[in-house]
Formats: C-alpha cells, structure tokens, sequence
C-alpha cells in the first residue's frame, strides 16, 4: 500500500524542509501538508488548513486523504509556551492526545512525535546527560514534552501504537526560520552577521547548549520512522545529539569567517529556560538502536550556513 502522509505543522520551522524530504520519499501527491495558514513550501503538495485542537477537521481530513501516517509537529515552543503557558499545555497535549486517539482506534497506523531535551531540568546531570535520568523539567514546555513522552509510551504498551519520537536539540537551518524557542538564537546569529555584522544575544556568552544541523535531525526523523518496529526499543523518545556550543563560540567561529563580526549580550526570561537544561547529550542508545549517527560537526555546519544564506541574500 502506498503510505499517506500528513504534516501537522508543516509549515514550521522542521515542517519546512521535513515536507521536501517526505516528498522526495512518497512523492508530493502522498504527502499532504496541514497548518493554521499557507505557505510557499506547499506549492507542490495538497495543503489542509487545519487546527490541530479541532478533532472533527482533523478526522475528516484524514479520512479524505486516507491518510496513514501522522507527523505532529504544531506545538507551541518554549519561550512562547513560557508567555502563555495554559495554551501551551492545551496545545501540546490535547493535539497529541487528538492523534494517539486516531492511532488507538486504528484509523493511523503510524505516528511521529517530537520530544526535546526540554524534558530535562535544573536536577538532571547536565554533561552527557543520559537516556535515562532525573527529570524534573521546570518550563511549561518541558512539561507538556515529558508528559507526551509518558503518553506515548503508554500508547505504545496499552493499546499497540505505533509511535516514534526523537528529543531534539535546538535546531540550526537556513531554510525556514525558528518558531518561538530559547535556542533560536543560534539562526538569528548567521542573519545579523551577514546583514549587519553585529547580533544582540539574548543568552549570556557562556549559556551552552545542545545543538543539530537540520539536515541531520531530518535525516534522523525519517530514519526513525522507517526503522523496523522492533528496533525501535524506545516508545518514550529517544536523545539525539549533534553539537554544542556557547554564544561566545559560535560567535568566535563566525568571526572566522566575517572577521568584523560582533556580539553583544542582555539575557532576558529566556536566560532561566536555557539555564534549566543540559549542555550535552548521550545519544547512545540511538546509535545502538536504529544507527543514528550524524554528518554535521560544528564546523561544517557554519560553513554550510553561511553559503547558502549567502547565496540566498544576495
Ligand atoms: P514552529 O513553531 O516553527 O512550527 C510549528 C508549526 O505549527 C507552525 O507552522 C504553526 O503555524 C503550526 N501550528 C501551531 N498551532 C497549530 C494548530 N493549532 N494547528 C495546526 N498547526 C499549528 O516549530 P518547529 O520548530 O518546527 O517545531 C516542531 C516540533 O518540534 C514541535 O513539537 C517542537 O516542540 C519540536 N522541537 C523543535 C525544536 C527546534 O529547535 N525547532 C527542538 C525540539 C523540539
Ligand atoms: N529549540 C527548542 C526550544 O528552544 C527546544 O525544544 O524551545
């Protein structure tokens, strides 16, 4: 059977350039891309205008699509989650919850769902912090993420759903901009150093952090969910890594690059976000699992981002 394939979100920051891979997959005319407006990105694909919290849109869209594959990618992220954090909730759990429930009923056979290295809080080990270890996640974000983690586990065990997850770390790409999160500052730096040369940061010089390449949590996405059942060992989420960094040394690997480049620092309330989570991961289990390894260090990232903004602002 040929798989239907339905972004929630698409046109985000991931479902940008998920939905050119899911096409080069599938095809466009199997991959249906839903969001709460249009975009550009959908020029090749059908496009559903859908509220993810509007359970009788959604199951109406599925059935007319004969969707059998659900990427669930609308949430709210963690600094504007912060500002708003009873919406936050409802739109992070009820919008899983709306999917699980098509999954449990059979109505999907498969579902993708991302996680973040936001389960993790001020008490877990911040250094290669662990697959398994203490969670106590002090945002809202954080929160809705574990408790979805739980969630899709008890899916999995209870009820036989097939559902995948990666806890991403803060994610770097060119092609679509960041929706909201603490670790956007890490694409806004590349724009204000080649549009202006200097960047206001709104994390403190030393604030590391996880870091990925979107090619790579691309590449990892897909290759979870076309992993055979039962490799995939973990139905919570799976950690992921790719990198880490401080403000003061992406902005110094910049500065190799765009030797005028300048950064300045004034955290704001994203300071204590960033504060509460790991600065790197173990991914191990990954590796172990479904062979998750990726093609980005550091530095090629930079380079890579800084030849095609280049070439897209000129
Ligand atoms: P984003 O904010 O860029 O995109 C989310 C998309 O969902 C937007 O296009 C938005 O219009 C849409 N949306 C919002 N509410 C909706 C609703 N009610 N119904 C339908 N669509 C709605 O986010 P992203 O960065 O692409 O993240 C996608 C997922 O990945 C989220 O679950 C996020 O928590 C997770 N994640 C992202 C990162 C990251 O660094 N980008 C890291 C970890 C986890
Ligand atoms: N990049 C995301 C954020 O900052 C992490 O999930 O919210």
């Amino acid at each position: 059977m040929t798989d239907k394939v339905l972004i929630i979100g698409a046109g985000g920051q991931i479902g940008t350039e998920l939905l050119e891979r899911l096409n080069q997959i599938h095809g466009p005319s199997n991959v249906i891309a839903a969001d709460l407006n249009s975009s550009s990105a959908f020029a090749n694909n059908p496009y559903e205008k859908l509220d993810i919290l509007d359970k009788e849109a959604l199951y109406n869209v599925i059935k007319k699509h004969q969707i059998n594959q659900v990427y669930l990618l609308a949430a709210l992220l963690s600094a504007t989650a912060e500002k708003n954090p009873m919406f936050g909730w409802q739109l992070n759990m009820d919008g899983l919850f709306n999917i699980l429930n098509l999954a449990k009923e059979k109505i999907i056979d498969k579902v993708y769902w991302p996680s973040s290295i936001a389960v993790f809080g001020p008490t877990t080990p911040k250094l290669n912090t662990p697959q398994y270890t203490v969670m106590e996640p002090s945002t809202v974000y954080g929160i809705s993420k574990q408790a979805g983690e739980r969630w899709c586990e008890y899916y999995f065990n209870k009820y036989n759903v097939d559902v995948r997850s990666l806890r991403y770390p803060g994610l770097i790409g060119w092609k679509s901009a960041p929706g909201g999160g603490t670790t956007d500052y890490a694409v806004h730096i590349f724009h204000h150093a080649l549009e202006s040369g200097n960047y206001e940061c709104f994390l403190s010089e030393d604030t590391t952090l996880p870091m990925m390449y979107m090619p790579d949590a691309i590449k990892a996405t897909v290759d979870i969910m076309h992993a055979p059942s039962e490799n995939v060992k973990i139905r919570s989420s799976y950690n992921l890594a790719g990198f880490s960094f401080s403000p003061k040394e992406i902005a110094a690997e910049i500065k190799k690059h765009i030797p005028n480049f300048e950064i300045t620092y004034k955290s704001d309330f994203r300071q204590n976000i960033a504060d509460s989570w790991p600065q790197s991961i173990d991914d191990l289990s990954a590796s172990q699992d479904w062979g998750w390894k990726p093609d980005y260090d550091l530095n090629q990232m930079i380079k890579d981002m800084l030849l095609n903004l280049r070439k897209i602002k000129s």
